[in-house]
C-alpha cells in the first residue's frame, strides 16, 4: 500500500470508529426527525414573527374566533421548553394533545393531524428537537373566550372528532398513493388549512381539502375540480408549485408562501409527486353554477384593469407575471385571499429554485366597489368563471383584516 492511500484509508477507520454503530443509528434518527419536522412546519408555527427571533422557542399568535392560541415553546429548555419531558410525554402530545404536565392542548396545534405519524416518526422528531439550541423564553398567555378558555373542554372534543390511530397503508392502492395519504392527512396536515371546519374547528366530515378560510386567507380547493380546484392542474404542476411556488396557473401569495418556503421546497421529489398523486385520486368537490356579472360591473371593473393591472398583467408579461387567466385562485369559491393579495400586495416564495424577483403592489387606494368591480372583471374574463365580488365582500374583509391586526400591509401570512 502506497503512502498516498495510507493517509485516506486512516481517516476512514477514524470516522468509522467515532461512528460506531449506535451514533450512526442516532444520526439517522436525527435527520429523519429533521425531514419530518421540516414536512410538519414545526418552525413556522414555533417561531415568533418578526427579525431575531429564535427558531422553535414559540410565541407565535393563531388566530380564530374564540381568540389567540400563542404557539409553545418546544426547545430543549428546561425551564420553558420542553426539556424535562420523556418521549412517550412526546408521543402523548402528538397523539393525543395532553402536554407532559396533563394540559389537554388546544387543536390550533394540529395534533389531529400528527396523530398518524407512527411511533418510529415521533421518536425521531423528538430527538431531532433534542439538538435544537434551548432557548429560554415563555409565550404571551393565550387570549381566549369563555368557553374556549377551559382547556378540559378539549377532552370532549377529542372524544368527539379525534382519531388517535397511527396511518395505516391502503393495500388496494399504490405505494405512492399511500405515501401521499400519509403525508397530506398527517405530518404534512395540509387539511387543517386546507379542510372546512365545524362550528367546532373540527374538519368537516366528507369535505376534506375543499378549501377554508384561515387566518386571515382563503385556502384553496385541492381536490381535482375545475374552475377553482386543481382539475386542470397536472401532477407535475402540482409538484412545481409545492417545489418554488409558482406554476402557470397560481402563484402562492398568502400563508402557502411560508409553507413553500420552509416545507414543501425541501421535500424530495418522489414525496412531492406521492402528495400530488393523492391530490389527484381525491373525488372532486361538487361543481357550482355561479351568478353572471352584471354588464355595468364588468365595464367598471375593466377601466380599472385596463389603468391600474395591465400593465403587468397582460398576456405579453405572463413570463414574469403570473398569468390570471385559468388561474385557479383567482377563481376560488370564496374570493378572499384573492382580496386581500389586491389590497395588501404580494411576492411569493423565495426558494432555492429562486424568486421571480417582481412584487404585487398593494392598492390600498382603490374603494370598496373599485376592489369589487376589478376583482369581478378578473373573475370573469377570458374564460375565468366565477361568483361576482361586492363592494360589502371587500368591506368585511378590510374590517377582519384590521380586527386581528394583519391589516398593516404585512405581505405574507400572520408571521412576518
Ligand atoms: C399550525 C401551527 C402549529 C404547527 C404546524 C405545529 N404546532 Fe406545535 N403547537 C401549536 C400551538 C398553538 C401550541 C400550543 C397549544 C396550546 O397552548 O394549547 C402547540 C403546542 C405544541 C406542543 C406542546 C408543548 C407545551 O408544553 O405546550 C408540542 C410538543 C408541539 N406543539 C410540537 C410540535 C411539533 C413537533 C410540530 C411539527 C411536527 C408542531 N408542534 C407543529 C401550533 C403548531
Ligand atoms: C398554513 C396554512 C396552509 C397549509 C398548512 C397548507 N396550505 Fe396550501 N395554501 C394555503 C393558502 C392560504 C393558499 C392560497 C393562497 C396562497 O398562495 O397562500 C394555498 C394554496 C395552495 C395551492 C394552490 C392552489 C390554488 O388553487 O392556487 C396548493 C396546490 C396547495 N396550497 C397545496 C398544499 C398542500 C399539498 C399542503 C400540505 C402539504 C398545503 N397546501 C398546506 C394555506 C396552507
Ligand atoms: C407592477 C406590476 C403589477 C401591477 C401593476 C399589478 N400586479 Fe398583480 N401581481 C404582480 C406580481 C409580480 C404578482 C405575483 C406576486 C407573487 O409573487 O405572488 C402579482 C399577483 C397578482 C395576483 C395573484 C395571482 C396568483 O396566482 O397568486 C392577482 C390576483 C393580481 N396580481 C391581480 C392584480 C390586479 C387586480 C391588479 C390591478 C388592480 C394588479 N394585479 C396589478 C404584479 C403586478
Amino acid at each position: 500500500m502506497g503512502r498516498r492511500l495510507l493517509h485516506p484509508v486512516l481517516t476512514a477507520i477514524c470516522i468509522a470508529l467515532l461512528l460506531s454503530p449506535a451514533r450512526a443509528a442516532e444520526t439517522q434518527q436525527v435527520a429523519r426527525g429533521r425531514y419530518l419536522a421540516t414536512v410538519g412546519d414545526c418552525v413556522i408555527c414555533h417561531t415568533r414573527p418578526g427579525p431575531g427571533s429564535a427558531e422553535f422557542a414559540g410565541g407565535y399568535p393563531l388566530h380564530a374566533a374564540p381568540g389567540t392560541v400563542y404557539s409553545s415553546n418546544i426547545t430543549p429548555d428546561k425551564r420553558t421548553g420542553i426539556g424535562t419531558w420523556t418521549v412517550d410525554q412526546f408521543y402523548r402530545a402528538m397523539h393525543e394533545g395532553i402536554a407532559a404536565d396533563g394540559r389537554h392542548l388546544y387543536p390550533a396545534f394540529p395534533y389531529a393531524y400528527f396523530a398518524k405519524l407512527n411511533r418510529a416518526d415521533t421518536d425521531a422528531i423528538f430527538a431531532y428537537l433534542r439538538t435544537v439550541k434551548p432557548v429560554s423564553y415563555r409565550p404571551p398567555r393565550n387570549r381566549l373566550i369563555f368557553p374556549a378558555n377551559i382547556r378540559a373542554g378539549m377532552a370532549g372534543w377529542n372524544a368527539l372528532f379525534l382519531d388517535s390511530t397511527p396511518f395505516r397503508a391502503n393495500p388496494k392502492k399504490s405505494a405512492r398513493w399511500n405515501r401521499g395519504a400519509e403525508l397530506v392527512t398527517g405530518v404534512g396536515h395540509c387539511g387543517a388549512c386546507h379542510s372546512p371546519k365545524n362550528i367546532l374547528f373540527a374538519d368537516k366530515a366528507g369535505d376534506n381539502l375543499q378549501g377554508n378560510f384561515v387566518d386571515g386567507w382563503f385556502a384553496p380547493n385541492l381536490t381535482p375540480a375545475k374552475p377553482d380546484g386543481l382539475g386542470g392542474w397536472s401532477a407535475q404542476e402540482i409538484v412545481q408549485f409545492l417545489k418554488t411556488g409558482r406554476n402557470r396557473h397560481a402563484w402562492s401569495a398568502g400563508s402557502m408562501r411560508q409553507v413553500v418556503e420552509r416545507s414543501t421546497s425541501r421535500m424530495t421529489d418522489s414525496d412531492l409527486l406521492a402528495i400530488a398523486a393523492y391530490l389527484k385520486s381525491l373525488p372532486p368537490s361538487a361543481a357550482r353554477a355561479p351568478h353572471a356579472p352584471a354588464a355595468r360591473q364588468m365595464q367598471d371593473g375593466e377601466a380599472i384593469f385596463v389603468t391600474r393591472c395591465s400593465v403587468c398583467h397582460s398576456r405579453a408579461h405572463v413570463r414574469d407575471y403570473p398569468a390570471l387567466a385559468k388561474n385557479t385562485l383567482v377563481q376560488s369559491r370564496d374570493p378572499r385571499t384573492l382580496l386581500r393579495i389586491i389590497l395588501q400586495g404580494a411576492s411569493s416564495a423565495g426558494t432555492k429554485q429562486g424568486g421571480s424577483g417582481f412584487s404585487m403592489p398593494a392598492f390600498p387606494v382603490l374603494s370598496d366597489k373599485e376592489l369589487a368591480d376589478v376583482a369581478t372583471y378578473i373573475r370573469n374574463s377570458w374564460g375565468n368563471r366565477a361568483e361576482p365580488v361586492s363592494a360589502s365582500d371587500v368591506a368585511s374583509l378590510r374590517d377582519a383584516l384590521k380586527s386581528s391586526d394583519q391589516g398593516t400591509g404585512r405581505k405574507s401570512g400572520t408571521g412576518t
